[in-house]
């Protein structure tokens, strides 16, 4: 399978056509129109907490200033965002899909989040992102959308087809049978299935796989059924993705691996060290 970027460097002139969703392009070889399919890896990193001041020039890492320094939470966070850049840098490539399912920033608005979406732009791949529960500069979504840097798409109650591969999500929330489960958060669990109905609802044309992104562990700690599994099993949900547990002690009440069907990862930043999983190639 050919990048995209290898398809351009080595038919140039010779390129026909790049189908629209970017999956292949008809190339004419020696005379002989040919198909080449691009290769793209699906990657996934949750929670990036970043907070940076002033502009990230990759490699004066020492100079980088943060408003929230993540070692609060512990050594494994010491300069975190050089870790996720180095490791990024590493796997991903500029033809990848990379998703981010929320707290990226944790500016409070768009402006204080400039600095933190030039490092996430300035990093190969495309990237998808939903809203976590710290992401308080993610406001009125069609202004947001005309600000976020090219490469970066927001899913709010809608979806995204590439290559053969559809994505939906929304933020989620705790989960009915959870710890400390309040009337309250009822109320937000319940706007967020309508949501995340409304995302699934959104895709035209399903791909080969179905990826959902949520913020929240999609289970209680049990790990049993509820309403959100029940509408990921109807729409076929190959892939649920989520991060927000961090340390040790939140990791243990992780749900991975198959169940119901579905391939579940839990893909935030600590619990991955900082090095984005891949999740489909
Ligand atoms: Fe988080
Ligand atoms: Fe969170």
């Amino acid at each position: 399978m050919f990048s995209i970027l290898n398809v351009i460097r080595c038919y140039s002139d010779n390129i026909l056509t790049v189908f629209k969703d970017f999956a292949c392009a008809l190339v004419r070889k020696d005379g002989i129109l040919e198909r080449v399919i691009f290769k793209m890896n699906i990657f996934a990193i949750g929670d990036l907490h970043l907070s940076f001041n002033k502009k990230v020039i990759p490699g004066q890492w020492d100079l980088v200033e943060v408003y929230k320094p993540m070692s609060l939470f512990g050594e494994k966070w010491e300069k975190h965002y050089q870790k996720i850049y180095e490791n990024w840098l590493e796997i991903v490539s500029e033809d990848d899909l990379i998703l981010l399912p929320g707290d990226i920033s944790w500016a409070s608005d768009f402006v204080e989040a400039e600095h933190d979406f030039n490092f996430i732009a300035g990093l190969p791949g495309k990237k998808v992102l939903i809203r976590g529960n710290h992401d308080y500069w993610w406001q009125a979504i069609s202004r947001l959308r005309s600000q976020v840097p090219e490469n970066c798409y927001l899913i709010q109650n809608d979806s995204l087809n590439l290559q053969g591969v559809s994505v939906a999500g929304t933020r989620g929330w705790t989960v009915p049978n959870s710890f400390q489960f309040t009337e309250h958060d009822e109320k937000i669990y319940r706007r967020e299935l309508v949501r995340l109905e409304l995302s699934l609802k959104s895709i035209k044309m399903r791909g080969e796989k179905l990826i959902v992104m949520l913020h929240y562990m999609p289970v209680n700690e049990d790990h049993e059924k509820n309403e959100i599994i029940e509408l990921l099993q109807d729409f076929q949900v190959d892939i649920c993705i989520y991060g927000h547990l961090h340390g040790e002690e939140a990791h243990k009440t992780r749900l991975t691996g198959e169940k119901w069907g579905i391939n579940f990862q839990l893909v935030s930043s600590d619990f991955l060290n900082f090095k984005p999983m891949k999740i489909l190639d």
